[in-house]
Order: C-alpha cells, then sequence, then structure tokens
C-alpha cells in the first residue's frame, strides 16, 4: 500500500505575513488527516518561519526549487544543504520552470540526483502541453521526461522519488483531466518508464501524484484511481477549506 501524498505549490503567492495565516487557517484541518503525507510548498522566504510553526506535526515543507551545485557563483540560486535546512521535499522540473526559465530534462536530472544525495524527497513534476497532447505525442513526452530526467539515479535512492504528472493544459485553467484519462496515463506510460529505469519492485512502491486544477469538488475522482496516490495542488492550496477537503479526500 502506498500512502497518499498531497501537496500544496502555493507558487509565487503569499509575503512571510500572509503565510503564517495561512497555515494558522489550514493547520487544525490537516493535522486531523494522519494517513496522509501533507505537505506545503511556500516561497523560499517563507520556509524559515514556517519551519518554526510546523516543528512538532507532521506536516512537512518543500522548496519550489533547488540548486544542484553545491555553492558558489550561482546568483540568485539555492543549494541543496540550504534547502534541507528547512524542508523535508523539493519540487523539480515543475513546467512553470521548464516554460519561463529554461528547464530542461537536463538540469531536472542534475536536480533530482542532488536532491535525493542530500535526503530531500524530490516530487518530479512531468505532463504534456496542449500542443503536444493534441499530436498524440503524450506518451512520447512523458517517456522522454522521466527517462532523462530520471537518468542514471542510483536504485538504492529510487524508491523516495515522487511523481506529479501535471498535464500542461490542465494547469491554473481548470480544466482537470479526468480521473480515469490520469489513471490510463500513469498505469500505461508513467509507471512502464519508472519500471523500465528502476524495475518492478521499487515501482510498485512509487507515489505518482494528478495535478492540475485540482478542487475539492474533482479530487476523490482521482484518488480512487488505483495508480493515483495523491495530489499536487496550486491554486487550491491558497483556500484553506478547499485544501483541507482536498487533504481528507485523499485519505478516504
Ligand atoms: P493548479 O496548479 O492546481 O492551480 O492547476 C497545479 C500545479 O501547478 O502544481
Amino acid at each position: 500500500m502506498r500512502r497518499p501524498i498531497v501537496a500544496g505549490n502555493w507558487k509565487m503567492n503569499k509575503t512571510t505575513e500572509q503565510a503564517r495565516l495561512l497555515v494558522a487557517d489550514l493547520l487544525p484541518g490537516l493535522q486531523a488527516v494522519t494517513s496522509v503525507e501533507r505537505v506545503l510548498c511556500p516561497p523560499a522566504t517563507s520556509l524559515m518561519g514556517l519551519k518554526a510553526m510546523l516543528t512538532g506535526t507532521e506536516i512537512g515543507l518543500g522548496a519550489q526549487n533547488l540548486h544542484w551545485e553545491a555553492s558558489g557563483a550561482f546568483t540568485g540560486e539555492l543549494s541543496p544543504a540550504m534547502v534541507k535546512e528547512f524542508c523535508q521535499y523539493v519540487l523539480i522540473g515543475h513546467s512553470e520552470r521548464r516554460q519561463y526559465f529554461s528547464e530542461t530534462d537536463a538540469t531536472v536530472n542534475k536536480k533530482v540526483k542532488a536532491a535525493l544525495a542530500i535526503g530531500l524527497v524530490p516530487i518530479v513534476c512531468v505532463g504534456e502541453t496542449l500542443a503536444e497532447n493534441e499530436a498524440n505525442r503524450t506518451s512520447e513526452v512523458l517517456i522522454r521526461q522521466i527517462m532523462e530526467g530520471l537518468k542514471d539515479v542510483p536504485a538504492d535512492q529510487a524508491g523516495a522519488i515522487v511523481i506529479a504528472y501535471e498535464p500542461v493544459w490542465a494547469i491554473g485553467t481548470g480544466r482537470a483531466s479526468s480521473g480515469v484519462q490520469a489513471n490510463v496515463v500513469v498505469a500505461d506510460i508513467i509507471r512502464p518508464a519508472l519500471i523500465a529505469l528502476f524495475g518492478k519492485e521499487i515501482t510498485q512502491g512509487t507515489r505518482v501524484q494528478y495535478g492540475g486544477s485540482v478542487t475539492a469538488a474533482n479530487a476523490a475522482e482521482f484518488f480512487c484511481q488505483p495508480d493515483i496516490d495523491g495530489a499536487l495542488v496550486g491554486g487550491a492550496s491558497l483556500k484553506p477549506t478547499e485544501f483541507i477537503k482536498i487533504v481528507e479526500a485523499a485519505g478516504q
């Protein structure tokens, strides 16, 4: 049995004070759902303050990005050790990073290895764009993102990886995939690619989240699918009642 994992990706939202208020609203509801692994990914400026607030809870913290080098002349970047000071998780290769910040499968690969080496759980985002979907290239794109993004990851570390399947056309559009459709992609494309890389045994334990316009209204449709083990939630993770309901749905 894979433990469901629901992560909130706050993206570039919330000052430190706003973040503190949001977490205060979220905490009681989130703490009640112990069967689900719960993760918040705020902007980096809030990581220190929220770590203090979340100490003693089982709610994890994730960064939205990291650099693969240990230190040096990389203006604006955070090293794995800097992220590890506050976080247990890190988002890697989100489609917005790929689209607006030129991240590639090769940089995703370096980041995944650096995260694993320091003991962070990488939440590796993959997904096809609308154009790729309409050109029937979903399978080719996802296989490439997984094979290249997770290339040469040591087998003894691969079990920690979480995959987020986020069709780019579903992110922030209000146009989610259907549960059945997302499950087909995970079962027929993503898991076979993971098996090719890491073998059946490790892949059986690998959690794959769905992401893209997840709401309290549609969350259960994803969580009842056999190959989907949680969600990566953007917009709805900024609304306390909504996000708590999504986490509760994952626990049912
Ligand atoms: P959304 O974003 O839930 O707002 O569609 C999901 C994501 O980008 O992780």
